[in-house]
C-alpha cells in the first residue's frame, strides 16, 4: 500500500504535497515522489522516505498549484529510486501515482512491448500509465475516457491519480479497492488516500466509491462517472476528524502518545453505549441487526494482525457471556478456504484502519454467501465500514504509529459491549452479574490511567532486556491473546523475535528453547487459570529462563518468583486484556527507542496493508 496526494487550486502545490505525504507516510516509506504540472511534468523521486525526497528536491523550481505526490510501499519491485513514482508515458504527455496491484500486469506489459512500448521500471504500475497513452492514440478520446477504457481492462486493485501534460487544469483520480478521499475546497481540490492530508483546509469530502473515475477541474464541479460510463452525483459529506488528532502533542513519538490516550480511547468507545446507571448497553449501529445476531447460529470473526488478536478476545467474551459459538479467522486464509457459511451466520470483520484489503475481500465473500456481516472499524467512513451491512464504531480517534496500541484496547471494549449486550438480551447472565461487570467496565478507563504511571519501571526493565535475540510470552485464558499480541509489538517495533504462546503449550516444543538468556514474559494476573499459571512458570524457573511477570497488585506469589514484575490493578477476569495489554505495549517502546529503531514507522511495514 501507499500513500497518494494530489492538490489543484490556488495554493503552491508543492509544499501542500510534501506535508500530505508526511501524513501519509505510516502508509509506506520505501520511496518517495512528486509530480508538479506547469507546461510540463516535472518529476522528483526517489528511494527513502519523504525527508529524503525533501532533500533531494532542494533547489529545484518546485513552482505550480497542480499536482501529486507518493511515498511507496513496495509490492512489485525493488523499493529503489527508477521503481519510485510518479511514473510517466512513454510519450511523457501523462503521470501516474498508484496504490493498489494491477494482477493482470504481466499480460499487459507484454501487449504493450509487442507494440513498442520500454518500461524502465519493474513496476506493475508502469503499464497502466503506457495503457492509458496508447489508448488516447489510437483511440482519439480524452485522457478520462481513455483512463475508463484502461480501467476495464484492468484486473486488481487501484487508487490513481493521473495528470497530463495538454490538460494542466485537470486532475483524474479514480479507485478499485483501495481507499481515495477527494476534499472540497472553495476553488480547489485535495485528493488523498486518506482525510489527513485534507482535514487543515477543508472539512468537505467525498469519499470515491469503487470503480469511479473523478474528473477534477479547475472552476468546475467534481464529475464522477463509474468505468462503466454511468454520471454518478458527488456526495458530500463532513469530516470528524481534527487537526490537534493527527499530530504528536508533544510526544516522541506517535506510539507512545497513542499508547498514553488509552484511558480515553477507551472511554470514547464505550461512551454512550456502557450506562451503569440504567444497567443496559446500547449499540446504536447494530440495533436493527440484533435479532439477527441473536439467532445466529455461530459468530465468525476475521481480522488481520492486532486487530486479530482482539477477535481472539472477543471470542472468549462473546461465548463466555451471551453462550453463542464463535470462531476467528485470519482474514488472509478464510477468503481463499471456501468456508461454510450461509445465512445464519454472523461475520464480524474487525479493522483499525478499514481498509486491509485481505479483510474487505473476506467480507465480499461472507455477503456472497449470504451471511450477515458487521464491522468494527476506527476510520469512518473506510472501505469496510462501507462495505458491511452494519457495524460498531469503536472512536479510538487516529492511530498514526504502524504499531496499533489504542485501536486494540478499542476494539476489545467495543466486543466486551457487544458480549454483554448479547448476554442480556439472551438471557446468559443474571442481572447482578451483568451490573458487576458495567461497574468495573466503567473503572477501566481510570485502571489503564494507573498502568501508565508504571512507565519508568517498566523501562527499567527494558534496560535490562533490550539487547535479548529471542523471547517469549506466555498466558492463559483471557491472557492468552494478551500474550500474541505482546510479542507482536515486540517483534514489529524492536525487531527482537518474540514468540506468544498458550502458556501450557510451551511445554510440547517451546520449552526447548529456554536457558539462561530466555527472557520469557508471564501474563499472570490472579484470575482465572491462575495456579496453573503458576506451576507453568516454575517450569520455565527450573530451567533458568529469566522471568518478567505481569501480575495483579498485591501478589506476593508470582513476585517471589519473577525476576522482575509490574503490578497492575486487579479487574474482572474477562476485562484483563484491557489492563495487561497496556505495560507490553510500554515494554516493547522502551526497548525500540533504546535500539534505535524507528518506532512509528517500522521497517518493511505499512499502517494499512492494502495488498493482499
Ligand atoms: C499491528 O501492530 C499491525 N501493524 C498489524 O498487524 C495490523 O493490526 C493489521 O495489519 C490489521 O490492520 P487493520 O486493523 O487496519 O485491518
Ligand atoms: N504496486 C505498486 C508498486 O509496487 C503500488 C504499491 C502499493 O500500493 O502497495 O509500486
Amino acid at each position: 500500500m501507499c500513500g497518494i496526494v494530489a492538490y489543484i487550486g490556488p495554493r503552491d502545490a508543492y509544499p501542500l504535497l510534501m506535508k500530505g505525504l508526511h501524513r501519509l507516510e505510516y502508509r509506506g516509506y520505501d520511496s518517495a515522489g512528486v509530480c508538479l504540472l506547469n507546461d510540463d511534468l516535472r518529476v522528483f523521486k526517489c528511494k527513502g522516505k519523504v525527508s529524503d525526497l525533501e532533500d533531494f528536491v532542494a533547489g529545484s523550481d518546485v513552482s505550480g498549484n497542480i499536482g501529486m505526490a507518493h511515498t511507496r510501499w513496495a509490492t512489485h519491485g525493488e523499493p529503489n529510486t527508477i521503481n519510485a513514482h510518479p511514473h510517466l508515458s512513454q510519450n511523457k504527455t501523462l503521470a501516474i501515482i498508484h496504490n493498489g496491484i494491477i494482477e493482470n500486469y504481466t499480460v499487459l506489459r507484454s501487449e504493450l512491448k509487442n507494440r513498442g512500448y520500454t518500461f524502465t521500471s519493474d513496476t506493475d504500475t508502469e503499464v497502466l500509465v503506457h495503457l492509458i497513452e496508447d489508448i488516447m492514440i489510437n483511440e482519439h478520446v480524452s485522457v478520462e475516457e481513455a483512463v475508463r477504457v484502461a480501467l476495464n481492462e484492468v484486473i486488481g486493485a487501484y487508487a490513481i491519480v493521473i495528470l497530463a501534460k495538454d490538460f494542466p487544469d485537470k486532475i483524474i483520480a479514480a479507485r478499485k479497492g483501495s481507499p481515495m478521499v477527494i476534499g472540497v475546497g472553495k476553488d480547489e481540490f485535495f485528493i488523498a488516500s486518506d482525510a489527513t492530508p485534507i482535514i487543515e483546509y477543508t472539512n468537505n469530502v467525498v469519499y470515491l466509491n469503487d470503480e469511479e473515475i473523478a474528473i477534477i477541474e479547475r472552476d468546475h464541479e467534481i464529475q464522477i462517472r463509474t468505468i462503466l460510463n454511468q454520471k454518478q452525483t458527488p456526495y458530500i459529506e463532513k469530516l470528524a476528524m481534527s487537526l490537534g488528532e493527527i499530530e504528536k502533542g508533544g510526544f516522541d513519538h506517535f506510539m507512545l502518545k497513542e499508547i498514553y490516550e488509552q484511558p480515553h480511547s477507551i472511554y470514547d468507545s464505550m461512551r454512550g453505549r456502557l450506562h451503569v446507571d440504567q444497567g443496559i448497553v446500547t449499540l446504536g449501529g447494530i440495533r436493527d441487526w440484533e435479532q439477527k445476531i441473536l439467532n445466529a447460529k455461530r459468530i465468525i470473526i476475521t481480522a488481520c494482525g492486532t486487530s486479530w488478536h482482539a477477535g481472539l478476545v472477543g471470542e472468549y467474551l462473546i461465548e463466555d457471556f451471551a453462550r453463542i459459538p464463535v470462531e476467528v479467522e485470519y482474514s488472509s486464509e478464510f477468503r481463499y478456504r471456501n468456508p461454510v457459511l450461509g445465512e445464519d451466520d454472523v461475520v464480524i470483520a474487525i479493522s483499525q484502519s478499514g481498509e486491509t484489503a485481505d479483510t474487505l475481500a473476506a467480507i465480499e465473500l461472507a455477503k456472497s454467501k449470504g451471511a450477515t456481516v458487521l464491522g468494527i472499524c476506527n476510520v469512518v467512513g473506510s472501505s469496510i465500514a462501507r462495505a458491511t451491512h452494519a457495524g460498531i464504531y469503536t472512536h479510538a480517534g487516529p492511530e498514526i504509529g504502524v504499531a496499533s496500541t489504542k485501536a486494540f484496547t478499542a476494539q476489545v471494549a467495543v466486543l466486551t459491549l457487544l458480549g454483554l449486550l448479547l448476554a442480556q438480551k439472551k438471557g446468559t447472565i443474571s442481572q447482578t452479574e451483568f451490573q458487576k461487570i458495567l461497574i468495573e467496565l466503567d473503572r477501566i478507563p481510570a485502571k489503564v490511567q494507573q498502568i501508565l504511571e508504571l512507565s519508568q519501571k517498566i523501562k527499567d526493565i527494558a534496560t535490562i532486556y533490550k539487547d535479548v535475540k529471542n523471547s517469549l510470552y506466555l498466558g492463559r485464558g483471557y491472557n492468552f491473546p494478551v500474550a500474541l499480541e505482546g510479542a507482536l509489538k515486540l517483534k514489529e517495533i524492536s525487531y527482537i523475535h518474540a514468540e506468544g504462546y498458550p502458556a501450557a503449550e510451551m511445554k510440547h516444543g517451546p520449552i526447548a528453547l529456554i536457558d539462561e538468556l530466555m527472557p520469557v514474559v508471564f501474563i499472570a494476573t490472579r484470575r482465572g487459570i491462575y495456579e496453573k499459571v503458576i506451576t507453568n512458570i516454575e517450569e520455565v524457573k527450573a530451567r533458568k529462563g529469566r522471568i518478567i511477570a505481569i501480575v495483579t497488585e498485591g501478589d506476593e506469589t508470582v513476585k517471589a518468583l519473577a525476576d522482575h514484575w509490574i503490578e497492575i490493578p486487579d479487574t474482572l477476569e474477562a476485562l484483563i486484556p484491557l489492563l495487561a495489554t497496556i505495560p507490553l505495549q510500554l515494554l516493547s517502546y522502551h526497548i525500540a527507542v533504546m535500539l534505535n529503531r524507528n518506532v512509528d514507522q517500522p521497517r518493511n511495514l505499512a499502517k494499512s496493508v492494502t495488498v493482499e
